[in-house]
């Protein structure tokens, strides 16, 4: 019973986010690799944390990276580039730790609106988005290339008094 109570404790202890550098993409590049069946380069990676309005995110437990997240920052809008997590660390709350912080981020940044694409058939990632608060603003149809399944575009509104209208 108390292993129980721990458990669902630690569950639902927000993650440690830390700033990924360039010392981890090799670790990075391995990790998406176990993730997703296209997958970016180191250099790739070596190109974006290059650039300023990029910002890319991991858990660590354990000193091994298990989670990461990219997004941009594009004046006063954010995107979510890529989301992954380590398939034997999944369900314990690492994406939602990750958004959270993505989140926070943005705020702090000044962002409005923070935007994503999902394939439509990815279950575990529309409920970490819709749970963090993130609503369905588009589907394009037949999207992806390899096997022609929609995306859903997903945003957030970080400051919902703009879609109060103003009173002239
Ligand atoms: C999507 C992904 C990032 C989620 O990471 P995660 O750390 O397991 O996510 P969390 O633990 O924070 O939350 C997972 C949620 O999905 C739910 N879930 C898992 N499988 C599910 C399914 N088949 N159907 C519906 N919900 C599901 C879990 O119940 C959990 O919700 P809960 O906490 O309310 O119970 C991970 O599955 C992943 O890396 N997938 C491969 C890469 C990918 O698809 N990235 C997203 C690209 S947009």
């Amino acid at each position: 019973m108390l292993f129980m109570v721990l458990a669902g404790i630690m569950l639902k202890t927000p993650h440690q986010v830390y700033p990924i550098e360039k010392e981890h993409l090799a670790e990075l590049v391995f990790l998406e690799r176990q993730c997703f069946a296209q997958t970016w380069t180191i250099e790739q990676y070596q190109e974006i944390l290059d650039q300023d309005n990029y910002r890319v995110l991991g858990i660590f437990p354990d000193n091994r990276l298990n989670a990461y997240i990219v997004f941009c920052l594009i004046q006063d809008e954010a995107e979510i580039i890529n989301l992954a997590v380590h398939p034997e660390f999944r369900n314990i709350g690492l994406a939602r730790s990750l958004i959270s912080k993505t989140i926070d981020v943005c705020a702090q940044a000044m962002v409005k609106k923070i935007f994503l694409e999902v394939r439509s058939s990815n279950l575990p990632a529309l409920s970490v988005y819709r749970d963090s608060g993130f609503v369905e603003v588009a589907r394009r149809i037949k999207y992806y290339q390899d096997d022609h399944e929609d995306a859903l575009v997903l945003s957030l509104n970080l400051i919902p008094s703009d879609n109060i209208p103003t009173q002239d």
